[in-house]
């Protein structure tokens, strides 16, 4: 029905921590949520308290050709979740030689996923641009990119508004008119973060979902394997991701709890 996919050119953003905390955040507003994991470094389930030890998952099952199906977790919060799975380097490059092949290994699970109607999809990727990546960007409905309130991050806007990293064909305009952008790790007490801020708010206008602080929360949150809504509700980070999840779910077609194919998921 709805999927929101999560990316960035640059790395260590807050990719997985937003997607991980928007799906939570969609399933306590009443939505259906399947989080789906597409980076090999398989980091969302850590916020989902998935036991460190557990290596199962979708990667993994698409080399033996198993039902994605099959790899769904069900997280404590009700979100449902499918990993991304543990793979070695050797598996990774042989998969990624499969996909390259027949990219409908992995179009089609996604496919059948955002088609469910009650269902709101959150997809975690990979930085930069990925095979997974341009399988996903044609079923989103919102791409959601973070930037961080540094000059690094600004650089990159370049780079994705000129259509460098989307593409610069029909598909690009299409994948930009989706995009919408938060600011996350914002200092305010920082000149440079806030100067960066300013410029930023006055530069995205609308296209800017919100902003997230720079708060201890997240990565302690992190470290206990939580999400931050429940290890930290009060957390300014908490509040600002609480904001952001309002205005998804405003632009995000109303959930009408209708049962597709995928009717166990996330119940
Ligand atoms: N608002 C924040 N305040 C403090 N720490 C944060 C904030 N957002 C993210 N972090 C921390 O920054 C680090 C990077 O975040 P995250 O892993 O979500 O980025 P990413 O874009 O997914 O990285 P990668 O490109 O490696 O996948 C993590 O340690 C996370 O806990
Ligand atoms: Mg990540």
């Amino acid at each position: 029905m709805a999927l929101i996919c999560v990316c960035s050119p640059k790395g260590g953003v807050g990719k997985t921590m937003l997607a991980a905390n928007i799906a939570h955040g969609l399933q306590r507003a009443g939505r259906r949520v399947l989080a789906v994991d597409l980076d090999p470094q398989n980091a969302l389930r850590l916020h989902f308290g998935l036991p460190l030890a557990e290596e199962a998952g979708f990667a993994a099952g698409m080399e033996r050709q198993v039902d994605w199906r099959a790899e769904l977790r069900r997280t404590a919060c009700g979100v449902s979740l499918l990993p991304y799975g543990a793979l070695d380097a050797t598996a990774r490059l042989s998969l990624t030689r499969a996909i390259e092949a027949d990219p409908e290994r992995l179009a089609a699970p996604l496919r059948e996923a955002a088609a469910d109607p009650g269902l709101t999809v959150v997809v975690d990727t990979a930085p930069g641009v990925s095979r997974a990546l341009f399988a996903v960007l044609p079923l989103a409905d919102i791409i959601l990119v973070p930037l961080l309130a540094d000059g690094g991050s600004v650089a990159t806007l370049p780079e994705i508004e000129s259509g460098r990293f989307f593409g610069r064909g029909t598909m690009g305009t299409i994948f930009a008119s989706k995009m919408r952008f938060v600011l996350n790790q914002v200092d305010q007490g920082r000149r440079l973060s806030a100067s960066v801020t300013a410029a930023l708010m006055r530069h995205l206008g609308p296209r800017l979902l919100g902003l997230v602080a720079h708060d201890e929360a997240v990565a302690e949150a992190l470290a206990c394997e939580a999400l931050l809504a429940d290890h930290a509700p009060r957390s300014r980070a908490a509040c600002d991701l609480a904001e952001i999840v309002a205005a998804l779910d405003a632009a995000l077609p109303a959930a009408n709890g209708a049962q597709g194919m995928l009717a166990g998921v996330g119940r």
